[in-house]
């Protein structure tokens, strides 16, 4: 019976996934953070609970990630907000994700540091007084470098030369009170830190007119492989000294500070090197088949000189033989 009751469940959910599709579509890079949305509000002011359940779909079941309950509310306080009554509220986080799964007010869904393996169909169950809602989020995850979208800008840079990778970052408001620049290269199987700003713990007391005169405590941290090569201008562009051809790819800088969270990529493209060997090679080609072309020439001059040095020669003795008879 039991069997039963697993195999109805089983091609339950095989129908689920063949038959419907996901109600929403979300992209997210390898190492990144994934938002799986929901808009969730209490459909009116008189909800008593709210359960939001999130789980991930796996062929042979689903597997729990996260859990939030709201109970128990004092139903006499009256607020303007429905997040601001007084309940007792309960954040259940699976294992396997407890550092990095998070929900929002609304329900969206956070997974910090998202892997390939995270990709799959994602089921949100909403139950609150009177209401019951089921959304589905196809989260699909891409490699880093192979990831679909261009880059957001380009740079060209020349061997052993130094290479600009641009941003022209400046605080949004002047309520902020830290900034942290951090830029990476992003490689098949992850990202490979290159520099880290930090500015931190300013004085707020202390009015000035230029953001980056502000007193505060800054740090700049650079990875090992870049210790005399890398620095940040304080617009956020990162120079790269003596650039390699093994530097080309693509970078990404992640800025954050107060409210703001905001990432930017740039393809470096590195030329010269082994194209310079390879020009000399065609130019020293070029220069053989001249050489040789002019040989040939030469030689060409030689046999024709000879030819009609000879002709001449022949002439001139039956000339010569004429005269004589
Ligand atoms: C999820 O998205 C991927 C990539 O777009 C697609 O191949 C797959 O069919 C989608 N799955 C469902 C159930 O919609
Ligand atoms: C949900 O809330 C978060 C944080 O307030 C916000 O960034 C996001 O856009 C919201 N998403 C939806 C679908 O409302
Ligand atoms: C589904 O199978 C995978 C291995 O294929 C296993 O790791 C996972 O725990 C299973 N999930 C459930 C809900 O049984
Ligand atoms: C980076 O630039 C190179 C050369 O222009 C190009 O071949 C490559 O597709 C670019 N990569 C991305 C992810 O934009
Ligand atoms: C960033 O600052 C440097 C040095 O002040 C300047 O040369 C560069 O043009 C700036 N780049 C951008 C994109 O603002
Ligand atoms: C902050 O700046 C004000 C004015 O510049 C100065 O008087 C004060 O000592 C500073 N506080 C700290 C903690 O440095």
């Amino acid at each position: 019976m039991i069997g039963v009751i697993l195999l109805w469940v089983l091609t339950g959910m095989a129908a689920f996934f063949t038959s419907s599709r996901a109600n929403s579509q979300v992209m997210a890079v390898v190492h990144q953070t994934a938002l799986l949305p929901l808009s969730f509000q209490p459909p009116s002011s008189s909800w008593t609970f709210i359960r939001i359940k999130w789980e991930r779909m796996a062929t042979n079941g689903s597997i729990p990630i996260l859990v939030c309950l709201i109970d128990r509310c004092k139903s006499s306080r009256v607020t303007h907000q429905w997040w601001e009554r007084e309940c007792l509220s309960d954040k259940e986080v699976a294992s396997g994700y407890q550092k990095r799964a998070d929900i929002f007010r609304n329900g969206t869904l956070k997974i910090q540091q998202v892997e390939l393996k995270d990709a799959g169909i994602y089921l949100a169950t909403i139950l609150a007084t009177g209401v019951e809602h089921e959304t589905t989020v196809n989260l699909t995850v891409t490699e880093a470098t192979l990831a679909s979208s261009k880059a957001d800008s380009q740079v060209m840079a020349v061997v052993h030369q130094t290479a600009l990778l641009p941003l022209s970052f400046q605080p949004p408001s002047s309520s902020w009170t830290f900034i942290s620049i951090k830029w990476e290269r992003m490689i098949a199987s992850g990202s490979v830190p290159i520099l880290v700003y930090l500015i931190d713990r300013c004085n707020t007391s202390g009015v000035t007119h230029q953001w980056w005169e502000r007193e505060c405590l800054r740090h700049k941290e650079v990875a090992n492989g870049y210790q005399k090569r890398a620095d940040i201008f304080r617009n956020g562009t990162l120079i790269i000294q003596q650039v390699e051809r093994k530097d080309a790819g693509i970078y990404l800088a992640t800025i954050l500070t107060t409210g703001v969270e905001h990432e930017t990529t740039v393809n470096l493209t590195v030329t010269g090197g082994a194209e310079a060997l390879w020009k000399l090679n065609t130019e020293n080609t070029i220069r053989m088949v001249l050489a040789c072309l002019t040989l040939c020439f030469l030689g060409l001059l030689v046999v024709e000189h000879v030819y009609t040095s000879s002709n001449l020669i022949t002439q001139r003795s039956k000339i010569m033989d004429q005269i004589n008879l």
